[in-house]
């Protein structure tokens, strides 16, 4: 049993009371949005964005979030004020409400949940390993909770004996199923895909600190650039920077954590820890 405290709907209570109507189109249909961000040393990292990816989110999803973004600010804090996590992890969702029908968005439910999540200032040599995969991700711009192939693919993982997986169309790579993928080319550019994709918060930052050293292209990358990449390495709220060392059994580079990515990964602890 979690002691920690929720929010539904504007009102605190313990995790463990919190709940939804079994007829809520979440349940139902799978048709909610969500964002995830952390809090490190009691501070919100990326706060603003995150919110406006939220509310971006709930409109292309024509759900109305009944409350301002200012109101949902002050119940995270609210909640961070209950449940004293200074590193933590929060998510907000908004839930496609409570449809008798099974299929008309109502009157979208608020949930806020915090979590217990350590912030690790060690470079991450450990990395992921990746299989690709032939798959585009429905309305990716969006940051649905759909997320029913990464969890479908876990066989397909465990036989490929790889961490993670890597969604490609054509050949033409577009992202993880929780984080975006960058390259480092022979000759030293920074790629990342641009289309059909989440834009990732973390992969935007990662873009700005990168630009200060290095030209950085947002175009297509195919899976034989990863291949033949230097150095690749992928980003998320959750990962940060974790350096690719290997895609569908081929080391990427030297099969370790690279110069530029260790160089990158140095500057973003440095930023969020700031
Ligand atoms: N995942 N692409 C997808 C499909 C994602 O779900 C995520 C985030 C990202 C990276 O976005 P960001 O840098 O804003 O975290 C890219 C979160 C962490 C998750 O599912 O837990």
């Amino acid at each position: 049993m979690s002691n920690n405290f929720a929010i539904v709907n504007d009102t605190l209570m313990p995790e463990d009371k919190a709940s939804l109507q079994v007829n809520d189109l979440v349940i139902q249909r799978g048709y909610g949005v969500f964002d995830f961000f952390r809090t490190i040393n009691g501070k919100f990292i990326y706060l603003d964005e995150h919110l406006d990816r939220f509310f971006y989110s709930a409109s292309k999803m024509r759900m109305d979030p009944g409350r301002s973004k200012e109101k949902v600010r002050e119940l995270i804090n609210e909640l961070v004020s209950v449940n004293k996590f200074p590193d933590s992890a929060i998510r907000i969702m908004l839930t496609g409400g409570f449809a008798d029908d099974g299929y008309t968005v109502t009157k979208p439910n608020l949930i806020i949940t915090q979590r217990v999540f350590g912030m690790t200032t060690e470079n991450d040599e450990t990395g992921t390993t990746l299989a690709s995969y032939e798959h585009q991700r429905q309305l990716p711009h969006i940051k649905t909770v759909d997320y029913i192939m990464m969890i479908w693919l876990r066989p397909f993982m465990n036989k490929k004996l790889v961490t993670d997986v890597l969604y490609h169309q054509d050949r033409i790579v577009t992202e993880c199923p929780r984080s975006n993928i960058f390259i480092v080319t022979r000759d030293l550019r920074i790629v990342t895909p641009a289309d059909n994709i989440l834009k990732g918060i973390t992969r935007k930052h990662v873009i700005d600190i990168a630009k200060k050293d290095f030209m950085v292209e947002e175009k297509n990358v195919t899976i034989e650039d990863v291949l033949y990449a230097k150095e690749a390495f992928i980003t998320s709220t959750t990962r940060q920077i974790a350096p690719v060392l290997e895609l569908d059994g081929t080391e990427i580079g030297n099969g370790i954590l690279g110069d530029i990515t260790r160089q990158l990964q140095n500057e973003l602890i440095k930023s969020l820890l700031s």
